[in-house]
C-alpha cells in the first residue's frame, strides 16, 4: 500500500495567528526541543528527504509550517523549545504563539512529542504533554536517533520513560536516520489525519 503521507506539500508558513490556515480540517503538530529531530522524523515519515528543513544548527524551524496531506490535511512542525540563543523577545513570541495554536487550535488531532533518546521527557516535553491532555488531544512521543544507542539501550529507555509519561500518552523508539519505527509511528499519524 502506499503512503498516504507521500504526498504531502508545503502549503503555508505562519509567524503569526493570522497567517494559519483555516481551522477546521484535521492536522498532527510535531513538538519538542530544538534540535531533536522534529523536521527529519516529518520528512522520514512523509518519505520526502528536503520536505521540511532540517540543520545541525538548533533553531532551524522559525515558523510554524504546514504541509498539506490532502485539503484541509496538515501536518504541521513546530519550532524547538529550549533554545537558549534564540533572542528573549522572539522566543517570547514563539512561545505565546504556540501556546495560543495549543489552546485554540480545532483541527489539532493529535500531537507527536519528539525527544531525543538521549535526553527524553525534559521539563517542556512535559509541559507540552500536559497541553494536549488538558485539551483531549491524543499524543504519541518518539524518542528519536535511536541509532545512536545500541538495542539494549534503546529498550530500556523505553521501559524507564513510558513509566514517567502521562495516562493515554503512547511511545516508541525511531530513527529518521536509520528508519527505525518509522510504520510504526506512520500508522499513528495517518489514524489520526484519518487519511
Ligand atoms: P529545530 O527546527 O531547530 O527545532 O530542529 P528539529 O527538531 O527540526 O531537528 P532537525 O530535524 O533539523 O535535526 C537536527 C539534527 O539532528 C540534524 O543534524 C539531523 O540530521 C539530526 N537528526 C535528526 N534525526 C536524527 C536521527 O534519527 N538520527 C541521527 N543520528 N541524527 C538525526
Ligand atoms: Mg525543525
Amino acid at each position: 500500500m502506499t503512503n498516504p503521507l507521500n504526498r504531502a506539500a508545503f502549503v503555508a508558513a505562519a509567524h503569526t495567528p493570522k497567517q494559519l490556515p483555516a481551522d477546521g480540517g484535521r492536522e498532527v503538530a510535531f513538538a519538542g526541543r530544538s534540535n531533536a529531530g522534529k523536521s527529519s522524523a516529518l520528512n522520514a515519515l512523509c518519505n520526502q528527504n528536503a520536505l521540511a528543513r532540517t540543520s545541525k544548527t538548533p533553531g532551524r524551524t522559525q515558523q510554524l509550517v504546514f504541509f498539506e496531506v490532502e485539503p484541509m490535511k496538515y501536518l504541521v512542525d513546530l519550532p524547538g523549545y529550549g533554545y537558549a540563543k534564540v533572542p528573549i523577545d522572539l522566543r517570547a513570541h514563539w512561545e505565546a504563539f504556540i501556546e495560543t495554536y495549543f489552546r485554540q487550535r480545532e483541527a489539532l488531532a493529535g500531537l507527536v512529542v519528539v525527544m531525543d533518546i538521549r535526553h527524553p521527557l525534559r521539563e517542556f516535553d512535559q509541559q507540552m504533554l500536559a497541553f494536549a491532555a488538558a485539551r483531549g488531544v491524543p499524543a504519541h512521543c518518539l524518542l528519536t536517533k535511536a541509532d545512536k544507542l545500541g538495542r539494549g539501550q534503546q529498550a530500556q529507555t523505553l521501559a524507564a520513560v513510558k513509566r514517567d509519561l502521562p495516562e493515554g500518552a503512547t511511545i516508541q523508539v525511531f530513527s529518521a536516520e536509520s528508519k527505525i519505527g518509522v510504520e510504526e509511528a506512520r500508522r499513528v499519524v495517518c489514524g489520526w489525519l484519518e487519511v
